[in-house]
């Protein structure tokens, strides 16, 4: 599998085309998946401000249209000297598709430090949680 280092470049250059004249706050995804398909995507700012779609959301949803669902893991990177934490709405929309993917999370000065997404978000919704029987996904 591709370096970890290489997907955080990838989310690097990814933020590049950030739209984000509200925040300031650019950032960077880029996911891969099991087929080794690279999918990236930055945060998309609105002047509705709540329309805004992050940029794992971003990533997410092009590698979906593409016809891709097997993630393995995603990078996401920003301006910032801290780590970027994926947001808590990206946390849920991530672990629909694999619970043990590896986010990266890295920070301006090219670190970064890696947690599986159900660590990120113990106890979550998921669709045993709806009561009905496995189906829909697919379909
Ligand atoms: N943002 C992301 O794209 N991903 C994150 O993980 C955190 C937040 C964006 C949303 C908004 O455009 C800006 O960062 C400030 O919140």
């Amino acid at each position: 599998m591709m370096e970890e280092r290489e997907l955080i470049a990838l989310a690097k250059k990814a933020k590049e085309n950030a739209y984000a004249p509200y925040s300031g706050f650019r950032v960077g995804a880029a996911l891969i998946t099991k087929e080794g398909e690279i999918f990236s995507g930055c945060n998309v700012e609105n002047v509705s401000f709540s329309l805004t779609n992050c940029a794992e959301r971003t990533a997410v949803f092009s590698a979906v249209a593409a016809g891709y669902r097997d993630f393995v893991a995603l990078a996401v990177t920003s301006d910032s000297e801290k780590f970027t934490f994926p947001c808590g709405a990206c946390r849920q929309v991530l672990i629909e598709f694999n619970p043990d993917m590896k986010i990266i999370m890295g920070n301006i000065n090219d670190e970064y430090m890696i947690e599986k997404v159900s660590n990120l978000l113990p106890c979550f919704f998921h669709e045993e949680s709806l009561g009905k029987p496995k189906g829909g996904k697919n379909d």
